[in-house]
């Protein structure tokens, strides 16, 4: 059974999972439009991989005696100035959600909540691959610098980088 705080935090990361995956969502549409195909495809999919980690906490919630609760969300930015900039906002707004995590960590700890603690592992292995494969593409970006040459192959392959993550190995 969780405790009412426990319930509240793990209700804020699930906020905190559609809310990203609704941004990859908009950066996708944004590549989309942006002639990025593949840029588009890895995006669709990493806004699939959050939908994921949404799931995953609403069926651990419900599950433990609590109840998890859909809300309302932030709209993102649906504009990007260049993509690289947004890689760096996808990278940013990746090491926000370690924070969060590492946050709910603590807090289960704290209140001696050792199946809660136990659950949330796997999203912090998550997020160690979340944040190394975002730190990849950056370093790659910045390589291909302002060549258009060297974008169009960057756009060719990044769809071949699968979202490589824990669920991956664990599926629910
Ligand atoms: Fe669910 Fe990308 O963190």
């Amino acid at each position: 059974m969780l405790s009412k705080n426990i319930e509240s935090v793990l209700n804020k990361q699930v906020r905190i999972e559609a809310e990203s995956s609704q941004v990859y969502l908009s950066m996708a549409c944004w590549a989309e439009t942006h002639g990025l195909e593949g840029v588009a495809q890895f995006m669709y999919r990493q806004s699939d991989e959050e939908r994921q980690h949404m799931l995953k906490l609403i069926k651990y919630v419900n599950e433990r005696g609590g109840h998890a609760i859909i809300t309302d969300l932030k709209p993102p930015k649906t504009s990007f100035g260049t993509f690289k900039e947004m890689f760096e906002e996808l990278y940013q707004h990746e090491l926000f959600v370690s924070n969060s995590i590492n946050e709910l960590v603590h807090i289960a700890f704290d209140e001696k909540d050792y199946a809660t603690h136990n659950f949330l592992q796997w999203y912090v292995a998550e997020q160690i691959e979340e944040e190394a494969q975002a730190k990849t593409i950056l370093d790659k970006i910045n390589l291909i610098g302002d060549d258009k040459g060297g974008l169009y192959l960057f756009d060719r392959d990044i769809q071949q980088i699968t979202v490589r993550s824990a669920s991956a190995v664990g599926k629910n």
